[in-house]
Order: structure tokens, then sequence, then C-alpha cells
């Protein structure tokens, strides 16, 4: 497939299909970026609650001075609502899809922008699990379709998962990689489909013994909690556990810590949980120990703290 010149961060315009929790999230992100942003929500009420949280996002990034004056409202500005979805990737050179995560729901979506999009647009779905090869069966352009899965949320956390499936064209892996370098995203190419892609299988992995440390009545949840986010959760925000454990490894690196330290994790991992779905008592067990963590203060209250937080620690890692 031909592709035209790769889009940098101050050209171009982006198609929103879904402007849930994701969408609106990510319609702030491209329009911070002084990129023209198209939402479009099926739902009307969602399309409206959507594009107020866009702004919502907006203004909380130019609080945080992650936008000047200037830039929001040039941002403001750049945000259009529509409920007809051919407008909204009419002329887009990147589509970020984020409707609801069912199959039927998001090959119906994908069939309509796959007709209304200009074909050398990009097609990037938001999807925690869905498989991208099995959406492209629906699509007369399948090369320009893959994943760019965010983490969430989309305007603050740098993390894209980018997952080509069967019928992705190379060129627009390395085209939309490309383009989210030059937004200041971080992306991470996978060189297979597998649920969950990297991030979530990590945390899945962690939660799952969390769980299971609560319920054995090792500690409470609060403390399973603390001793992930003031140990390891430090670290893990600078480097993953390849990097941490190479340099735990001493002058001898990641050979010593293997050889040495290594065969230590096999009891550990004979003693943990495999269980392959939630057990019964998890939900209150965790409702309980996470009303006593959170006591009193509001969810919107700790999401307000944890993104401010997460501002200071973005800052903090780029200003090296
Ligand atoms: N919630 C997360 O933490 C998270 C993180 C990363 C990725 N994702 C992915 O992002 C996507 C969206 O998740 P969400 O949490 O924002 O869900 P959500 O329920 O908040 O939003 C989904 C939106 O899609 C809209 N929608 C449904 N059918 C539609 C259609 N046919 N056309 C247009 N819009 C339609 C709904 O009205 C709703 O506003 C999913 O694929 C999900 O896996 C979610």
């Amino acid at each position: 497939m031909e592709r035209p010149v790769p889009m940098d961060s101050r050209s171009g315009k982006i198609g929103i299909v879904g402007t849930g929790l994701i969408g609106a999230s990510w319609g702030a992100f491209y329009a911070s970026k002084g990129l023209a942003v198209s939402l479009f929500d099926a739902d009307a009420s969602a399309r409206q609650a959507g594009r107020e949280r866009t702004f919502t996002y907006l203004t909380f990034l130019k609080e945080q001075n992650l936008l000047d004056a200037e830039g929001y409202d040039q941002a403001i500005a750049s945000v259009t609502l529509t409920d007809d979805l051919s407008e909204a990737v009419g002329g887009a050179r990147l589509i970020q899809e984020s409707v609801s995560e069912r199959y039927d729901v998001k090959k119906d979506v994908f069939r309509q922008i796959d007709r209304a999009a200009p074909p050398d647009a990009i097609l990037a779905s938001s999807s925690s699990g869905l498989l991208i090869s099995e959406l492209q069966t629906v699509m007369q352009h399948p090369g320009r379709s893959l994943i760019a899965h965010p983490f969430n949320p989309p305007h603050l956390i740098p993390l894209v998962e980018l997952v080509p499936g069967k019928q992705t064209a190379p060129e627009v892996l390395a085209e939309a990689k490309a383009l989210f370098e030059s937004l200041g995203k971080v992306p991470v190419v996978l060189n297979q489909e597998v649920p969950g892609h990297i991030a979530n299988r990590l945390q899945a992995a962690v939660w799952r013994e969390a769980i299971d440390l609560v319920l054995k009545g090792v500690a409470s949840v609060a403390d399973v909690d603390k001793a992930l986010a003031v140990g390891p959760g430090i670290r893990w925000a600078l480097m993953g556990p390849h990097m941490i454990f190479h340099l735990g490894g001493g002058p001898g690196g990641i050979q010593h810590f293997i050889d040495h330290v290594g065969v230590s994790f096999d009891k550990l991992w004979a003693d943990m949980a495999s269980w392959t779905s939630l057990p019964a008592e998890t939900t209150d067990a965790l409702v309980s120990g996470v009303r006593e963590e959170a006591g009193d203060t509001p969810a919107a209250e700790l999401a307000r703290w944890r993104d401010e937080k997460i501002v200071q620690l973005l800052k903090a890692i780029h200003d090296d």
C-alpha cells in the first residue's frame, strides 16, 4: 500500500469513535498535541459527557503546566463533536476506535469506519483484549488497522501497546509507531497477538498473587497495596523487572542474578496462587479491605491525587 508522508505532531485530523472513559481521554491527548479531534459516539448522552470529560482533562493538563494558555485555547477549539460517524472519520489520518469491548460492536464499527475513512487512514483500536486479526475479517482495507492499546488515562500515561494483526501492513505499524513517538508516547510492539497484550498480563499476574495473600490472611488489603506501591512500584516506574534484576546481580549483572538468586524464585512460584478464576470470597474480602484502606476519601478525590502525582512522577522521570 502506498503510504503518504507520515503525520507529525502538528498536522492531521484524528477521529475518535466511542467517547467513554478511554475515548474522551484520547481526545484530550490528541488535542493537547495540536491535532484536530472529531468526537463521535453512538449514544447522544455519552457523546456530550465525553466532550465534557475531554475538556476537563485539557483543563487538568493546563493546571499542571503541561499545556500553556495558547495551547489550551487551541486544543479546546480543535475539538468538535458530531453525531455522524462518517463526518468524524472523513479526512482523518488516524481513527482511534474506543467503543465497547465486544466483537459484535467493534466489528460493526470497523465495517462503518472502513467504508467512510480515507483508504490510507490508520484505524487504531484501543481494545484491551480482543484480537485485531478477528476484527480485520470484516474490513475491505485490513492492512491499515492495528491495536493501539493505551494505559488509562491515555492523556497522562505514556505507554501505548501496538499489536499488528495477521493482515496489518508493516509500513502501517512503522507509521503508527513513528506517529506515537512524535507525540511523546512510548510505544511497545507485540510480535504476536496474546489476550491482554503485555501490561495487562503483568497486572493480572501481580493482582492474582495480591488477592491470594489477602484471602490466605497473610496481610490486609491496605498492607498488600502498600508493599507494592512503596517498594517495587517505585522502581517499576523507572525500569522493568529484568533491568531491576540486572542491577540486583551486582557487577555480574543478570547472569549472576539468574545463577545465584534465580533459583530461590522456584520455591516462591511453587507456593504461589495459580487459580484461573476469582475465588468466591474475593468480592467480600476486597470490598471491605478497600473500604478500610480508602476511608472517607471519595474515589474522585483519590483519582485526582493519583493524577497529580503521576504528573509529578512524569516530570521527575523526564527531567534528566
Ligand atoms: N477502561 C480502561 O481502563 C481501558 C484501558 C485501555 C483500553 N480500554 C479499551 O478501550 C475501549 C473502550 O473502553 P471504555 O472503558 O472507554 O468503555 P466505555 O464503556 O466507557 O465507553 C465505550 C463507549 O462506546 C460507545 N459505543 C458503544 N457502541 C458504539 C457504536 N456502535 N458506535 C459508537 N460508539 C459506541 C458507548 O456509548 C460508550 O460511550 C475498550 O475496547 C476497552 O477494552 C479500556
